[in-house]
């Protein structure tokens, strides 16, 4: 596992978080048309370029998640997406789920497909360069039952520990969702409850917590609550719950944005790691997984146009410089055995 914790632990490493850019092809497609450009392979391929090769993203990106698409493409000159990354000193990470579907037996819950033939899709990602793993299973508040719970957890276990045998570092995403109108205690409660369980099913299933990364949703509000919840807010009731049922084991625990702004995801982050500090300091790192908080100032400034890359590029190193500095700061040897 040496091999894997390392790869884990420079996943979450000081200063540093994982940008997702492993939009699907409709997804991907969707969003480039709502910014008024035309969507082809092609534009999706100059979009990942251009957000891949911004000066200086490694300064606070250690890795980027890709589909499938988008890892078996190359950028204008030829080089293989896997293999310019590497160069640019970024890890290459895939998406491997294949989105949700309808969960039976429930009210409109859903359940994440992949599982299918994963091992020799993994095995060939590994052989093109991919280093970690992505899958991201989704769980509305209102209305969850403990099927809905307890099945997402299993298939997620199952598909970090396929990773692990295929020499991959998993990305556990159990997403509580922010749409809706629920209150932030009924988030936190929630929350608790899909942790417990997608730790009780990863060790049930051998999976090694050292050579994860957790990515989960901080706990807020739903966004049909009135205003914001507050960063302090967000803060006492994330570390409260993480402490409840993370392992200190896991090495790093990077959180996606979920919708929020940039502004308001990077205030959260720091407001938590500021309350992790004063509670004695964590046990894991707290970073970032960021999808639009990071990316969707780019695209609106891109447009498609050539002649603005340099200012996306511009737009997007802004807001992972913020996502860095409100990201934790302590040096790896020194957190919490
Ligand atoms: P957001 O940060 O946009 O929520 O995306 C993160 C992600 O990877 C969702 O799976």
């Amino acid at each position: 596992m040496t091999a894997l914790t390392d790869t884990a632990n420079a996943l979450v490493s000081t200063g540093h978080g994982i940008l997702a850019a492993d939009e699907s092809v409709a997804t991907m497609s969707k969003r480039l048309e709502a910014a008024g450009i035309t969507a082809s392979e092609v534009a999706r391929r100059d979009y990942r370029a251009l957000l891949l090769t911004t000066p200086h993203l490694a300064d606070w990106i250690s890795g980027v998640i890709f589909c499938d698409e988008t890892l078996r493409q190359s950028l204008a000159d030829g080089t293989p997406v896997p293999e310019a990354a590497r160069a640019l000193g970024l890890q290459a990470g895939i998406k491997v789920d294949t989105g949700v579907a309808r969960l039976p037996f429930t009210d409109g819950e859903v359940i994440t497909h992949g599982l299918d033939g994963l091992d020799a899709r993994l095995a060939e990602y590994r052989a093109m360069g991919a280093t970690f793993a992505k899958w991201r299973g989704v769980l509305a508040p209102s209305g969850l039952s403990q099927r809905g719970v307890r099945t997402n957890a299993h298939v997620l276990a199952r598909y970090a520990a396929l990773c692990q045998e295929a020499g991959i570092v998993p990305i556990v995403e159990p997403e509580v969702l922010m749409d809706g109108d629920h209150g932030i205690a009924l988030c936190e409660a929630v929350t608790g409850n899909v942790l417990a369980a997608v730790f009780e099913e990863l060790d049930r299933m051998g999976v090694d917590p050292r050579a994860i990364v957790l990515k989960p949703n901080m706990v807020i509000a739903g966004t049909g609550q009135a205003g914001p919840t507050p960063p302090a807010e967000v803060a006492a009731r994330t570390v409260k719950v993480l402490r409840a049922k993370v392992p200190a084991a896991v090495p790093g625990i990077a959180f996606l944005s979920g919708g929020q702004s940039n502004e308001r995801a990077c205030a959260n982050l720091a407001a938590i790691n500021a309350q992790a500090a004063g509670d004695g300091g964590a046990e894991w790192r707290l970073t970032f997984s960021f999808g639009r908080a990071l990316v969707d100032d780019a695209l609106r400034t891109w447009h498609g146009d050539p002649a603005q890359e340099a200012a996306a590029q511009a737009a997007l190193a802004a807001n992972c410089a913020r996502a860095a500095a409100a990201s934790d700061a302590r040096p790896l040897e020194t957190l919490p055995a």
